[in-house]
């Protein structure tokens, strides 16, 4: 198959009809990649069974994983849906369009396979234009994973989407890199307290003002006695090319690590803050932001995670950061990618 790229328009017009082309793939049923505030989403029709079926083939994803559903009108929502619970209406007034998906009671209006059998439907609207205009332009609800193939860090750069799925999509809209960087927030509100299942762009503390006794899923806590995975053991979520090691501690034991490892011959390289990258006497040091401002790591984090090819290092030491606001999503995300992870006690 061929992909289809429409570089970034410069005037409206062309804007225009590069929508409309792609909108048309999507109303025949293939699969298009299209930029959204958080990373790229891989769409096709949510109410078509063959067309999401052609999302699975592509991306390479496991059946039982559900997709989430981006609508452009709270109308849309209304069809898929067997009610809107309170505390759901009042997240959609705060947080829509925005990085905040919600888990609804499914009228089974989905494609069966949008919702890998659940009784639920994760719902959002994202905050993009080009997005927006696409879910307006094709009047469906588009079920649009990370346009990644599965395992892979998410794209944020549309050269990110080729990398992965060239060949095997119908086409990739290209919006520049996106904002955030990091998924949207997974809110279960079919559950009796709401709980968010996947930390992400909207944070618990965005969150807690409306809906102070929203929890987070506890099967997603770090457990303190975790045994480390073994390195080869097989890459899950989020994987660089080479093994990743997450260094929970200090600047002083992060220097220490790093030159232990070289001590050992080891050809390693680094994913760190500028804070830390400054004190580091290394070669090759990724940048994905200051930790001073942890949106900033968020958006450089998936680039950074898919700039180090195999041949490049045998291992990649990255830094931890801190765990509120945004950072819940940063440190969760690089927990999955880890094959090992170093403490200081
Ligand atoms: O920011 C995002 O959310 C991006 C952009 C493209 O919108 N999309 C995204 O989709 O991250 P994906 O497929 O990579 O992640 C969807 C997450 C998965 O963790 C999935 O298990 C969860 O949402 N999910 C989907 N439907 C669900 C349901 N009915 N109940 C619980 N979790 C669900
Ligand atoms: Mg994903």
């Amino acid at each position: 198959m061929e992909t289809k790229i429409w570089p970034q328009a410069t005037a409206g017009r062309e804007q225009n009809q590069v929508i409309k082309e792609a909108a048309a793939l999507l109303r025949d049923q293939q699969v298009v990649a299209f930029p959204t505030e958080t990373v790229y989403g891989l769409g096709a029709d949510a109410t078509s069974e063959e067309a999401v079926q052609r999302i699975f083939e592509a991306k390479g994803r496991p059946a039982d994983n559900p997709l989430i559903v981006h609508v452009g009108e709270r109308s849309q929502v209304e069809e898929l849906v067997t009610h809107i619970p309170e505390v759901a209406k009042q997240l959609m007034d705060k947080f829509w369009p925005g990085p905040l998906t919600l888990v609804l009671p499914s009228n089974h209006q989905a494609a069966r396979n949008v919702t890998a059998g659940l009784n639920t439907v994760a719902i959002r609207m994202p905050d993009d234009p080009i997005a927006l205009a696409l879910l307006k332009e094709s009047g469906l609800p588009l079920a649009a994973p990370s346009a990644n193939r599965s395992g892979r860090p998410s794209p944020t750069e549309a050269d990110h989407v080729y990398q992965d799925l060239q060949g095997r999509i119908a086409g990739i809209v290209d919006g520049g890199p996106t904002g955030i960087g990091v998924e949207s927030t997974v809110v279960d509100c079919a559950a009796e307290i709401p709980i968010i299942l996947r930390p992400g762009g909207v944070t618990k503390e965005d969150i807690e003002p409306l809906v102070p006794d929203v929890i987070i899923d506890p099967a997603l806590a770090d457990q303190p006695g975790e045994q480390p995975k073994s390195p080869g053991m097989k890459y899950t979520h989020y994987a660089p090319e080479a093994p990743l090691w997450l260094i929970e501690g200090d600047d002083v034991f992060f220097r220490e690590q790093l030159e232990s490892m070289k001590e050992e011959g080891q050809r390693v390289a680094v994913i760190a803050s500028q804070e830390l990258a400054g004190q580091l006497n290394h070669e090759p040091v990724t940048v994905c932001g200051s930790r001073a401002q942890l949106t900033e790591v968020a958006g450089g984090l998936y680039r950074a995670l898919r700039h180090y090819k195999k041949s490049e290092a045998e291992v990649i030491l990255c830094e931890s950061f801190p765990e509120y606001g945004v950072g819940a999503a940063i440190m969760n995300r690089l927990r999955k990618a880890a094959t090992q992870k170093i403490k200081q006690y």
